[in-house]
């Protein structure tokens, strides 16, 4: 992703090995601070995941096949750092499936965590080829928390679409969620789109249904896991943005590698959504908003049925919800 700092332009990833060891971009200091935090170690990458140093499901799958090359780097139990690693956070499909790829790799498993990463990469940049028709020129589309570069290594899922059409000369304008509470939206979606040159807006995430009625053209979303039916996890307000879409006729598209779909899965039920710390609710910007003695609930994700999805962006073409077989299918 290119990113604009006061000495110049940089070509930077979420995630990368250097030296050996990991570097992250902190995503929780943007868009303030663009701070590189070194990770050492299988438990510092556990924390980072966990504390959403880093987060986006492809990005959390890439750290966890890292976190697997450091433990495997340090001759630690890779038994014992997978157990500690899937323990971070327990909705996006693409941590588990990149731990157990990387435990299958008895020998360099760094050399198999780097061609990992590459592999997100490049997958994305099919994304957004693909996703890229659905994009006319002036088309105005609605996103929810971050699905950019930052969350998929490089590029986006569902950002991806819209770099490819922008770099291809054509006029857009996104609507993006401010996404409560931890702002993925307002803080990471709007600054990788400024650097990006995209003309956006960030809007509170109750303001969606208001602009869906007219303005909307089409819903861009990502996801952390996906089920055999369609059903799929993303970002806590995503099910309401597809039911608001259906409601008025909007396009609803969800972009994902193959990596996000758990065919383990039947249906949405079985997700399990993470719930975390009340104190993201009660407070904004470490200031607490809400008066003494008042509880929070605060699940990270929810489920949006497959019936309410017009399509699958994927690195392997736009699938319906009922056109899953094709995702096995070697000729694609
Ligand atoms: O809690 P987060 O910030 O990790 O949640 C991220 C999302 O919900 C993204 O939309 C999803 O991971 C898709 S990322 C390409």
């Amino acid at each position: 992703m290119l990113v604009k700092t006061e000495r110049g332009t940089k070509d930077l990833r979420a995630v990368w090995w250097e030296d050996g060891a990991v570097r992250v971009i902190d995503q929780r200091l943007l868009p303030d601070q663009l701070q590189i935090a070194r990770i050492a170690s299988y438990e510092e990458m556990a924390d980072a995941i966990s504390d959403m140093t880093v987060r986006g499901a492809p990005t959390i799958g890439a750290s966890g096949a890292f976190g697997i090359a450091l433990a495997w780097a340090a001759k630690s139990d890779l038994r014992k750092a997978a157990e500690r690693l899937r323990a971070t956070r327990p909705t996006a499909h693409d941590l588990f499936h990149s731990i157990d790829l990387m435990l299958k790799h008895g020998d360099n498993v760094v050399g198999a965590a780097l061609s990992f990463a590459d592999s997100i990469v490049s997958k994305c940049r099919r994304i957004g080829e693909a996703g890229s028709e659905l994009i006319r020129d002036g088309a105005r589309i609605l996103t929810h928390c971050n699905a950019g570069a930052l969350a998929a290594v490089d590029y986006g899922t569902a950002l991806a679409p819209m770099r490819v059409a922008k770099r291809s000369g054509r006029d857009l304008f996104v609507f993006v969620d401010e996404t409560r509470p931890r702002l993925q939206g307002a803080k990471l979606t709007a600054w990788e789109l400024s650097n990006e040159g995209i003309r956006h807006a960030i809007i509170a995430d109750n303001a969606a249904g208001h602009y869906m009625k007219s303005e909307v053209d089409l819903v861009m979303v990502g996801a952390d896991r996906i089920a055999a039916n369609g059903d799929f996890a993303n970002k806590i307000g995503t099910y309401e943005k597809a039911v608001l879409a259906k409601e008025n006729g909007v396009p609803f598209y969800v972009a994902a590698p193959v990596s996000t779909f758990d065919p383990s899965l039947e249906t949405g039920d079985g997700i399990v959504i993470e719930e975390r710390s009340a104190d993201e609710v009660l407070s904004i910007g470490g200031v607490r908003v809400a008066p003494d003695g008042s509880e929070a609930l605060n699940p990270a994700f929810d489920v949006t049925p497959g019936a309410l999805v017009s399509g699958f962006i994927t690195e392997r073409g736009i699938l319906g919800p009922g056109e899953f077989g094709r995702l096995h299918d070697p000729e694609l």
